[in-house]
């Protein structure tokens, strides 16, 4: 009989994931020669708010909890948009509560069609600017609270060019409600301002993400970063000497050979048959939860058809605890998306073009967005050694579980509890897929 021994975090299993979402925006029109280019980065890996249920009636709660539901649709509207953009058999992994801040903050400096562009798409027509800004303030404010066992740093920077100041207002707001940094970078000479932006980002994101900014337009004037980083231990770490090697059916032609963990205890699960679907909660320590959403074979392009947040709160509100043997591939998977287009397509236009409003961040220079990028990282890495959880389940439990087997396609959401939150949201189409 092996001891349980209730061994602290290194060596268990852990989940990493970080992610990035870059700007660029240039300056337009005659003052172009004299301050030339705009720029914009942004590294985000922030929370998608859904609409849970709201069972606390704290003001800072129903402020953050205001942008749940536009947020949910605006991720799964992502979702569609990046899928339809997305090459067969490729993975998908963004932050959409990332994206949705980030437009958010580009919001404070935005007037006119290019503000309400942004806050429709964003679904945030109903609220002001200042509602949202107090919202994202009390939302990242509990997202500091109770990190007991995890870790989720959320923040931002502003990196501007020597020479080129943006409003006092639009430093003041970011700085205030999204908590950006501010610092100066010489532009002009593009190779240690990128050096300097990459340090920061790495020094923001445990050296998880280095060497995110590359080749700086010498004209740029402003780049802002955003940045989310979380780690996070499972509750009931998978046993190490339980991982095997296994096939994951990519599609119907293409196996692949995966590490698949293998681990046996009680989870909250919920087969939704007719919905062609299994979801299962992979709790974190903390008050974060994985939600695998597995598809029946040949069914993931009907789920995503449907898939939207009131499907991802029909399955919350429908797991329940079952005894299951659970079969999971280790994987790590880093997708960058172009936004341009997508964002474009879902109605933010003038942003892009000659007709940017962006007065409310300069009123002597013209402002356009050039480029929006996002990249997101996620990492499954077992380290551990422990068969602890598993072990005990063995001895009082002598029925028979029931197997989950997580071998084809499947769907992940990451979710937090506190705030009735989803961190990251992709799907997997091949673990072995960088
Ligand atoms: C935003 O809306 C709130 C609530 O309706 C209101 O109190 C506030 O004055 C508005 N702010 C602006 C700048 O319109
Ligand atoms: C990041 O910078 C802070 C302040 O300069 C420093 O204390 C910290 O050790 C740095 N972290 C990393 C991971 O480099
Ligand atoms: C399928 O999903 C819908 C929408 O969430 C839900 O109303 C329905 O109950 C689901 N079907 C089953 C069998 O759970």
């Amino acid at each position: 009989m092996r001891l349980f021994i209730n061994k602290y975090c290194y060596d268990l299993l852990w989940l990493t994931q970080t992610n990035i979402f870059i700007w660029v925006l240039f300056s337009y029109g005659q003052a172009v020669k004299m301050h030339g280019i705009f720029a914009m980065s942004a590294l985000v890996a922030l929370l998608l708010a859904v609409a849970w249920a709201d069972h606390h009636h704290h003001e800072s709660e129903m402020s953050c909890h205001k942008l749940s539901s536009p947020n949910a649709d605006f991720a799964f509207a992502l979702y569609k948009s990046l899928n339809t953009k997305t090459a067969a058999g490729k993975n998908i992994f963004y932050s959409p509560l990332g994206i949705s801040k980030a437009l958010s903050m580009l919001s404070t400096g935005a007037r006119g069609e290019t503000h309400s562009q942004l806050f429709s798409t964003l679904g945030y027509s109903v609220l002001n600017q200042t509602q949202v800004n107090e919202a994202y303030k009390h939302l990242f404010h509990m997202l500091g609270q109770n990190q007991e066992n995890q870790q989720l740093d959320v923040g931002n920077g502003i990196a501007v060019r020597s020479g080129f100041t943006p409003l006092e207002k639009f430093l003041k707001d970011v700085k205030h409600y999204y908590s950006g940094e501010i610092f100066n970078v010489d532009l002009t000479k593009p190779e240690e301002a990128a050096a300097e932006i990459n340090r920061f980002i790495a020094n923001k994101t445990q050296d998880k993400i280095k060497n995110m900014v590359q080749d700086l337009d010498p004209a740029l004037v402003m780049v802002l970063i955003n940045y989310v980083y979380f780690r996070g231990e499972w509750k009931y770490p998978f046993s190490h000497d339980q991982t095997y090697k296994a096939d994951f059916h990519a599609d119907r032609t293409t196996t692949v050979q995966v590490d698949m963990m293998m681990r046996t205890g009680f989870y909250n699960i919920y087969r939704d048959a007719a919905n062609h679907t299994t979801v299962i909660m992979l709790p974190y320590k903390g008050s974060s939860s994985m939600m695998i959403v597995l598809p029946d074979e040949g069914k993931m392009v009907e789920v995503e058809g449907y898939i939207n947040k009131e499907y991802i709160r029909h399955w919350q509100d429908s797991v329940s605890m079952k005894y299951v043997e659970l079969y999971l591939p280790k994987f790590s998977v880093s997708a960058d998306a172009s936004l341009d287009n997508t964002l474009k397509e879902m109605g933010i236009t003038n942003a892009f073009g000659g007709n940017a409003d962006f007065s409310g961040m300069s009123d002597t220079i013209r402002l356009e967005v050039s480029k929006a990028s996002h990249k997101a990282a996620l990492s499954v890495t077992e380290m551990g050694t422990e068969a602890a959880a598993t072990n005990i389940f063995d001895l009082v439990y002598r029925f028979l579980p029931e197997t989950v087997r997580i071998d084809r396609p499947f769907l992940v959401f990451i979710l937090e509890s506190s705030t009735r939150n989803i961190l990251f949201m992709g799907k997997i189409n091949n673990p072995t897929a960088m």
